[in-house]
């Protein structure tokens, strides 16, 4: 498992700092229960196969790579892009048995990542898919992000974005709940950042989960 970077970012207040103090608890108080079925309902609709490679934008922990590296395989790769190099130890921490280039963190703001710089390959679109799970409402410009990201895909790979917007109808009544999540993260709940798929990308797929707390899109670039 090889963490390249750093490229040095200025260093930011508010909802980032968050991802530096919080890495080695993150997990404990993730609330998984909640929103591991995001990554359950997205990860499958990568269509992902042995020796696929994918990116995951926002990794952190590594909450997703279970799952990723079960689709891949042994011979796939796992990109996972983080600027919290703390959250990136403990990603790395977990995976460190996996085979030589099985894994790769890279140490980058989204926003501005530049894979080149990165160490990742320089030809262009050679991921087969990219996925973003609860990081793109933490982003301060998430369209860029998206843009970054997406423009690695080849043509007709898959994207999936998992994130939490406001509950509704009946579950309105958890609306303070999923607002504190929120706010705590530091995910903005009014961002809705999976509209970007749902323009940009064809046969797309939807689902909503925790009263429309989770929101999973899913589609072919
Ligand atoms: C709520 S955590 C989600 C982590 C992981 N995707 C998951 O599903 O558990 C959000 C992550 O996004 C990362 N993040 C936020 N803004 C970012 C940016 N502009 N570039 C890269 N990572 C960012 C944070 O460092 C943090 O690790």
């Amino acid at each position: 498992v090889l963490i390249t970077g750093p490229i040095v970012y200025p260093k930011r207040k508010g909802p980032m700092s968050r991802y530096t103090h919080s890495a080695s608890w993150y997990d404990s108080v993730s609330a998984e229960p909640i929103y591991r079925v995001g990554r359950e309902c997205a990860i499958p609709a990568l269509h992902l196969q042995e020796g696929s490679r994918v990116l995951d934008i926002g990794c952190g922990t590594g909450l997703n790579f279970p799952l990723l590296l079960a689709a891949v395989g042994p011979r796939g790769q796992v990109v996972g892009v983080d600027r919290s190099r703390e959250m990136l130890e403990v990603a790395r921490r977990k995976t460190i048995h996996a085979p030589p280039g099985n894994v790769v963190l890279v140490e980058a703001d989204a926003e501005q990542f530049d894979h080149v710089a990165a160490g990742l390959d320089g030809s262009g679109a050679t991921f087969d898919a990219v996925l973003f799970t609860y990081s793109l409402s933490l982003m301060g410009n998430w369209e860029a992000a998206w843009l970054r990201a997406t423009s690695l895909v080849r043509p007709g790979g898959r994207a999936a974005v998992v994130d939490m917007g406001l509950p509704h109808g009946w579950a309105r009544l958890l609306d303070p709940a999923a607002r504190l999540a929120c706010r705590l993260g530091g995910a903005d709940i009014n961002a809705r950042p999976w509209t970007l798929l749902e323009r940009t990308a064809h046969d797309v797929q939807s689902w909503s989960f925790r009263g429309g707390h989770v929101q999973v899109r899913a589609g072919t670039l």
